[in-house]
């Protein structure tokens, strides 16, 4: 599956399921000073979690452009960390919650993508038992249980939530540990997908007020997802870049090499 089917294939999954698909906002946040680029899908969707806004739809799916500055660091260390990337997602505003949400991402993955389901590992909060009991109920799968890695936020302040994330296993080919585990950023088990239980708003000093609606926000990166299903390791090594790295080798004469990849 190319990178343009997968993107189509996210988005139709979602508009079949009644959600609004929109197109991706700016990488300039709008009205954002919290924010300096769009780092995630739900970033402009921030007033509609928060109330100030009402969201077009209850159910809404994007394709974000995203360049997600804490990443920065890992960009050149790891086959998986990009500065540019599209982050597919769908979201709820006050209609579904953590059955629905799990139930679409799990049905997408396994039936209609055709994913193993012994290749694919879950996440839950360490608080959130019900996630964990849907998880137990939709996939027959027993979560693992995390702390901070298992709670999203946008940044210091603003809407966050417990979140479950989904992990492929690249085999037992590729050094790495299980999530939670000392050498879980080894590469063989990739987060492929968080689905965030927005329920809170988090001020300055990191209080937490309850949202007005509990809402869902989800995010896949799209480079992952192709080289999850294009049986490569590396997501440099996927359709979405190869032919950008041809050309920059014709017009460079430079071919690529371990070295300079
Ligand atoms: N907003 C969540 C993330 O970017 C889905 O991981």
């Amino acid at each position: 599956m190319t990178g343009n089917e997968i993107r189509e294939k996210f988005l139709k999954f979602f508009e079949e399921k009644q959600h609004l698909m929109l197109p991706s906002a700016s990488l300039i946040p709008q009205d954002d000073p919290t924010l300096l680029i769009i780092g995630a899908g739900m970033a402009p969707f921030k007033p509609f979690f928060t109330g100030k806004m009402k969201p077009p739809s209850p159910r809404i799916t994007t394709c974000q452009k995203c360049v997600r500055t804490g990443d920065i660091e890992n960009v050149g260390r790891t086959a998986r960390h990009h500065t540019f990337f599209e982050m597919l997602g769908n979201w709820s505003f006050g209609d579904y919650f953590k059955e629905g949400a799990i139930e679409m991402s799990w049905d997408l993955l396994t039936r209609v993508i055709g994913i193993d389901p012994a290749r694919l590992v879950v996440t839950a909060h360490e608080s959130d038992d019900e996630a964990a009991a849907i998880w137990r109920k939709v996939a027959g799968k027993e979560a693992i249980r995390l702390g901070k890695d298992n709670w999203w936020s946008a940044g210091d302040t603003g809407p966050c939530g417990p979140c479950s994330e989904i992990f492929y296993d690249f085999g037992e080919d590729v050094p790495g540990g299980m999530p939670g585990t000392p050498d879980e950023d080894g590469g063989r088990f990739v987060e492929i997908w968080n689905d965030v239980f927005m329920q809170y708003d988090r001020d300055a000093n990191g209080n937490l007020t309850p949202l007005p609606n509990k809402n869902v926000d989800t995010g896949a990166g799209l480079e992952r997802w192709a080289a999850m299903l294009q049986g490569k390791f590396d997501n440099y090594d996927t359709d979405l870049f190869v032919n950008l790295k041809r050309a920059v080798s014709d017009v460079t004469g430079v071919a690529e090499t371990p070295e300079n990849r």
